[in-house]
This record gives C-alpha cells, structure tokens and sequence, in this order.
C-alpha cells in the first residue's frame, strides 16, 4: 500500500490555518472520536488524517468503511467564535467546499446530496460528519469528519451499489494527496467567509444540489414523507412540499432522503 506522502501535503497546502499541523496515524478506531476525547489539547486548525479506521462513524450511527489506503479519513478540528445555531450550518458550508475541492480537479460534475453527501453520477464517494463539543453554554470546539473515497477499486463496491470512489467516477485518476489538498484549500475557503458572516451561500446549496425541485422520499425514525424540494433555508434546513401542497420544514438530524425509486433518482 502506499501511504499517504506528508511532504507531497505540507509543501502544497495554500490553506492559512487548516492543516498547519497534521496528526498522521496508519490505524486509529476513528479520526472523529480522537479528535473529540482531545479536543482542549488540539489547536484550531489540526488536521487528523488516519490511512485506515477500524471504528469509522458515519452519520445517524453507521459504520463508516475506511479501507486501507484507498481514501482519505480525515477530522479538521476549528474552534470559531460561533453560537450553537450557527455551528448547525456548518455541515453545508463543509459540502460546498468539499464539492468545490473535488470538482476542481476532476471533470465531472460534483453534487450535494442534503445534507452531508458528495455525489458523482448519482454515487455517493464523501460524507461529512460535524460533531460539536459543548461545553457549558459555549462550544468548546467543532470536528469535521471527512471521509472520501478515491482509489477503490470497482468490485469493491458490487454490494454497496449507491457508493463509489472518485476514480471510479472520474475519466482522470487523481492521487490522494491532490484530492487532500485540493478539498482543504476549499474547504478554508468556505469555511473562513462562513465564520465572517455566518451565512448559508443559498444560491450554490440550490445549484449544485442533486434534489432540489425534485420529488424525494423524506426518512423519519418512524415516518416517511413524500414531496418536493423547494427551498433551503438561512439556517441549514430545507422545505418540502407535500402531495397536499403543505410545506414542512426539515430538520437534517435524524432524517435520511432518497430519491422515489432509489438512492437519487
Ligand atoms: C456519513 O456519510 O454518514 C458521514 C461519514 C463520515 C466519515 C468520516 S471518515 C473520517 C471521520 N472519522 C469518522 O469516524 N467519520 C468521519
């Protein structure tokens, strides 16, 4: 296997603060829960990037497949002044610029599935995972768990038929540390201009979303509802449009869409 080159990162990350320092490890159980248990000690800014996880956690409590050196398992830890309202926002601020880092290497066209996947011909090859940690009233630090597909090979994913890597995808093969790079820089980007004006870029959520003005299946714990896409909002959640014609907001915790008949479509 080859490991991630370090020296390929450090000497190309333009990013200011992301990534100043890197934690590199070959195995840990999860680059999110690390980052969590040593939250006071890690720096705004670190970067934990692991080449495999034994204990990788999706969202809603899945497990997150991290194979040996065929992605990138990473945790960018920020401390922003930010209340907890805002910190909700962030996980679509991640996803445009995760989008962004991808799409400019690759030509393909990259969306976002609401409110934490990354989609290339209708597969999913990134999720995103934003836990807070709280302390008192304040937060006491944000882990963005990213974690992307890159160099699997095809069969890998014969039982898993909505996922994907993005060579896979992609007519050019790009390296590991060109996709590391390339979604840091963005993802500063996104996330510098975010912590300024703690605003939502609607119009890029509208635009480069794979449901929006479509009709999609909106799952609950216990609940299902059918309707149309028809807004995202300034606080990070989006508006669905019943066959009644009634429109109920959506929360993204604890819900998962699909398209009517799969995954997207
Ligand atoms: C999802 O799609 O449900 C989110 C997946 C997030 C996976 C990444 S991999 C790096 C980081 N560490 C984890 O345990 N999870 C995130």
């Amino acid at each position: 296997m080859d490991k991630l080159d370090m020296s390929i990162i450090i000497d190309n990350l333009k990013a200011d603060i992301l990534g100043r320092n890197i934690e590199y490890f070959e195995k840990i159980d999860s680059t999110n829960t690390y980052a969590k248990t040593n939250i006071c000690d890690i720096e705004h800014g670190t970067i934990i990037v692991s080449e495999t996880q034994s204990s990788g956690r999706g969202r809603q409590g899945n497990h997150w497949d991290s194979q040996k050196g065929k992605g990138l398992w990473m945790s960018i830890v920020v401390k922003p002044k930010i209340n907890i309202t805002d910190s909700i926002k962030i996980t679509s601020v991640v996803a445009l610029g995760v989008r962004k880092g991808i799409k400019n290497i690759i030509n393909e066209s990259v969306h976002i599935k609401w409110p934490n996947d990354i989609i290339i011909n209708k597969k999913k090859v990134c999720g995103i995972l934003v836990e807070s940690v709280i302390s008192g009233e304040n937060i006491g630090g944000i882990v963005i768990g990213i974690g992307i597909n890159v160099s699997h090979s095809k069969d890998y994913f014969e039982k898993i038929d909505y996922a994907s890597s993005i060579n896979i995808e992609s007519i050019s093969t790009v390296s590991r540390e060109e996709v590391f790079i390339s979604v840091v820089n963005a993802v500063e980007m996104e996330l510098d201009t975010f912590f300024i004006t703690k605003k939502l870029d609607i119009k890029e959520l509208k635009n480069h979303s794979v449901f929006y003005g479509k009709n999609v299946k909106v799952i609950k714990k216990d609940s299902e509802i059918l309707g149309k896409v028809i807004d995202f909002l300034e606080d990070g959640q989006i508006v669905i449009e019943d066959y009644q014609n009634d429109r109920i907001i959506i929360n993204s915790s604890d819900v998962s869409i699909r398209g009517l008949n799969s995954y997207i479509d």
